[in-house]
């Protein structure tokens, strides 16, 4: 597994060479679903280069990347993002990483989140620990909700997926704290880290939570369901949080 999480960092430091060459040069970009879902120049290279490395070392692994999916089936598949926070890197707004995970007949084994601007690399191996650099990461130890820093995303076309601003008016007429920083996977890393008490989020893709949910169970913390019930790739809704204001926000977001 080590062997793998070095690949794995070494695919992110690709990546983050290739946001930080765009970000000072410049880049093109298109949209996708909307005018304000953005994609790059730096999000396609940087899955390219992710993708051309993993199979140079892994041909017989497969890889499912935001910007060109998955080709074929496998024990071993990559999740990767390539650039998680495409709208903040495209006006400059320093709040944007790499995230890859590795999943091994469907349970994620590892992952890595590399902050592109910081070079903040938080890494996690399952059952061993979860790490910034090479410190080792805890979750806050904050119980309460009103002493809690909370984050929170939206989707590109919140019409169409409407259920979080109810959430958010929930949260915010409590008078609770709570950012939209614009990177799901880092806003995850942030809760491994202590930064963040809890996280919630509606309709995020594998890609955004597949290695952030595995720095937050490392770093002793809890990823569920939008009920409380166990988190799967895939999910709708995620909930993560310290795991002791858990219960608290999941009430908070249900109005109760
Ligand atoms: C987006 C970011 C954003 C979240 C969106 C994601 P992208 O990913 O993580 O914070 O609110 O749901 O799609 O498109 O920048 O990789
Ligand atoms: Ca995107
Ligand atoms: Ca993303
Ligand atoms: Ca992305």
């Amino acid at each position: 597994m080590d062997a793998l999480l070095r690949d794995a960092i070494e695919a992110a430091r690709l990546a983050r060479g290739i946001h930080l060459y765009y970000l000072e040069k410049g880049f093109s970009q298109s949209t996708k679903s909307g005018p304000t879902d953005l994609v790059t120049q730096a999000d396609r290279e940087a899955e390219a280069a992710i993708r051309r490395f993993l199979m140079e070392r892994h041909p017989d692994h497969v890889v499912l990347g935001e910007e060109e999916g998955q080709q074929g089936e496998g024990a071993f598949r990559w999740i990767v993002d390539p650039l998680d926070g495409t709208v903040n890197f495209a006006h400059g707004f320093p709040f944007f990483a790499v995230s890859i995970a590795l999943e091994i007949d469907g349970a994620i084994q590892l992952g890595v989140v590399l902050d592109s601007t910081r070079d903040e690399l938080f890494t996690a191996i399952r059952g061993r620990g979860a790490y910034l650099n090479s410190r080792p990461l805890r979750v806050s130890q904050t119980g309460t909700l009103i002493g809690s820093l909370l984050a929170t995303g939206f989707p590109y076309d919140v019409n169409k997926d409407p259920e979080n601003l109810q959430y958010f008016e929930r949260v915010l007429r409590k008078g609770l704290t709570v950012r939209r920083p614009g990177a799901a996977a880092l806003d995850l890393a942030y809760v491994a880290a202590g930064r963040l008490e809890g996280f919630w989020e509606v309709k995020l893709n594998p890609w955004d939570v597949a290695a952030g949910w595995l720095l937050i169970e490392e770093a002793g913390g809890t990823v569920t369901g939008i009920h409380g019930e166990p988190y799967a790739l895939g999910n709708r809704y995620l909930v993560a949080s310290n795991g002791r204001i858990h219960q608290e926000l999941l009430d908070t977001l249900h109005g109760r």
